[in-house]
């Protein structure tokens, strides 16, 4: 049996289906899953706590990201804002690159992980999504939590943070030159996770025996 390093990297915009992938991907392979939009979410946190989001992304325990709140709009916003700053991407890095090499396998998502947390990953996918269809998929979770802001609300904050997400200088969210682009738009969510496990599988991927 072998526990070589093997990275899958997934990148895409908010809501893409980027997490239920990874997960399932996880699951098939039997590799460890990282959610790195969660770091970031951490940080925004902790700022709309007041703190300052340099001294946060430092200070931050990247092993304890198990806050239900860090799911909510408000702190996603703020997650984007502060992911914009170099220093808190930096204070970032570490943590994710041994992550994609830890033995065993790895399925990491966020935004800029085949283009700067590990451009090796021996398979890359960019998930995305019309903009209606990912404010749509939103709306539904952030209802089934209560969350009662309308469609038209969170296509708006899908589209300010898609565009912050993309211009920004720091890691800009782009397709990497290596990456299979899969669109979910019109998907379920069975036949996206089977394109992608077919995607992982030609890359290589075996399911732990
Ligand atoms: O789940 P959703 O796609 O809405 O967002 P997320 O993946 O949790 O990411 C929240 C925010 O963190 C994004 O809008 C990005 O600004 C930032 N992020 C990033 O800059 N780089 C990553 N690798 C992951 C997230």
């Amino acid at each position: 049996m072998s526990a070589a390093p093997f990275t899958v990297a997934i990148d895409g915009p908010a809501a893409a289906g980027k997490g239920t992938i990874a997960r399932a991907i996880a699951a098939h392979f039997g590799y460890a899953h990282l959610d790195t939009g969660l770091l970031y979410r951490a940080v925004g946190a902790r700022v709309l706590d007041g703190a300052d989001p340099i001294d946060a992304a430092r200070a931050l325990d990247p092993t304890a990201l198990e806050d239900s709140r860090l799911r909510t709009a408000d702190v996603a916003q703020a997650a984007s804002e502060v992911a914009v700053i170099p220093e808190v991407r930096a204070a970032l890095l570490a943590f994710q690159r041994g992550f994609a090499r830890r033995p065993g396998g790895a399925v990491l998502d966020g935004r800029d992980i085949c283009t700067v947390i590990y451009p090796d990953a021996e398979a890359q996918l960019f998930v995305t999504a019309s903009a209606d269809v990912r404010a749509e998929r939103r709306w539904a979770e952030l209802r089934a939590k209560g969350d009662m802001r309308t469609l038209a609300e969170v296509l708006e904050d899908v589209e300010a943070r898609d565009a912050r997400d993309s211009a920004r200088d720091a890691a800009p969210m782009k397709p990497a030159p290596g990456a299979r682009v899969l669109d979910t738009s019109e998907l379920s969510i069975d036949a996206a996770v089977a394109a992608a496990i077919a995607h992982v599988t030609a890359c290589g991927g075996r399911a732990a025996p």
